[in-house]
């Protein structure tokens, strides 16, 4: 039996703007447009395995050993846009072997906590996404690739890029222009360092998915902050890092954050990921600003109690430092931004 197989790597981003609301749930589109950075594939990472082979009777996944579901909308989703494409190669060069027509078996591991609020989803999903991208040969370029990754989930669409990432929510009703767009490679603020830290990781209780569908349904305050609040902060965001401005970076970065927080506070039932040890990092992160008379260090919290402190490297003994003396005890990792993915390989004629 003939298997055609392709791996690759995809990086976890880190939302300094968050995405928090869908306006249209069958393809993942947003109610803000959002921005990220992607860290280093040298600390966490997705690896996937993707393969083909006309003797296999079903799509099948296997994450982190276990075998997982390909059944939901938004898997079936990105399979159909993939095979969709890799048919339109097939039409063009009738050699091909027909891989849209073969079922797949994906082997999936995260080196991570997977559903931590660590971005689990966007890292696999960008992993997917590019790993069959890969073994189908397709040709289209990033953004375009990011559209698929999308709707497998929303923050998956800026792990295709390295550096810093907008991901523009588009207007349009299919959601063509939803897609991500590089703001400032990593060569551009090189410095820019995180640091994790693992609060806790267990798996949330309240997924991604069914937390921001609770806040759209029921907080009022969401409707102020997609409104009057997101939109300039974009553009502010946008032209802080373009200048390599880190007091502005970090502020509307923390403020962001917060912000997030805020309306899963006011979703009803209210949704809770901070917890103490997170409130406490937020109070820390604080007072060190306040001792340095400028912000040095900024923190952001995705949904999940683990922190994520962006800071120059400039200033990492005094960030790290204060940090390891208070939660030494957290594991983590201290990581430089990623870069995008490196081009699919589309030469040869083998698959
Ligand atoms: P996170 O904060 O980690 O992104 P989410 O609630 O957004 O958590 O998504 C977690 C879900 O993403 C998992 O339950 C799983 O369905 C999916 N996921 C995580 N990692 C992978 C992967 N490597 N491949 C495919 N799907 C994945
Ligand atoms: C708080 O992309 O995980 O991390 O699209 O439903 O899969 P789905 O949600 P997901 O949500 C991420 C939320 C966030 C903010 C962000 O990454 O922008
Ligand atoms: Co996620």
């Amino acid at each position: 039996m003939t298997v055609y197989t392709a791996s690759c790597t995809a990086p976890v981003n880190i939302a300094t703007l968050k995405y928090w609301g869908k306006r249209d749930k069958a393809l993942n589109l947003p109610t803000n447009s959002s921005i990220s950075v992607t860290l280093s594939q040298k600390d966490l990472r997705t690896l996937t395995t993707a393969s083909a082979s006309s003797d296999y009777t079903s799509d099948k996944l296997w994450l982190n050993g276990k075998e997982e579901s390909l059944e939901s909308p938004r898997s079936k989703a990105c399979l159909q846009d993939l095979r969709q494409l890799r048919a339109q190669v097939e039409a063009s060069n009738s050699d091909l072997p027909k891989l849209s027509q073969y079922k797949l078996h994906i082997v999936s591991e995260n080196n991570f906590p997977t559903a931590a609020g660590l971005a689990s989803s966007a890292a696999g999903f960008a992993a997917l996404v590019s790993s069959i991208a890969k073994l189908y040969k397709l040709p289209q370029d990033m953004s375009e690739l990011s559209k698929i990754a999308r709707k497998g989930s929303g923050s998956a669409c800026r792990s295709l890029f390295g550096g810093f990432v907008a991901w523009e929510m588009g207007e349009s009703i299919d959601g063509e222009d939803s897609k991500a767009v590089e703001v400032a490679p990593l060569s551009h603020w090189p410095t820019l360092k995180a640091a994790i830290l693992v609060v806790s990781d267990d798996k949330k209780d309240t997924p991604s998915t069914s937390g921001m569908q609770l806040t759209v349904a029921t907080s009022d305050l969401f409707q102020y902050r997609i409104k009057d609040v997101v939109p300039k902060r974009f553009e502010e965001m946008k032209s802080a890092i373009l200048a390599k401005d880190f007091e502005k970076f970090a502020e509307l970065t923390m403020k962001d954050s917060n912000s997030f927080h805020a309306v899963c506070l006011d979703s009803y039932p209210p949704i809770f990921y901070l917890n103490d040890t997170s409130k406490k990092i937020i109070k820390l992160v604080h007072k060190l600003n306040e001792l340095e008379g400028k912000i040095i260090a900024a923190y952001t919290f995705d949904a999940g109690p683990n922190a994520v402190i962006y800071y120059d490297e400039s200033n990492e003994q005094k960030v790290l430092g204060l940090l390891n003396t208070y939660f030494g005890s957290l594991g983590g990792w201290e990581s430089y931004q990623g870069e995008t993915l490196p081009k699919l390989e589309i030469e040869g004629t083998d698959s």
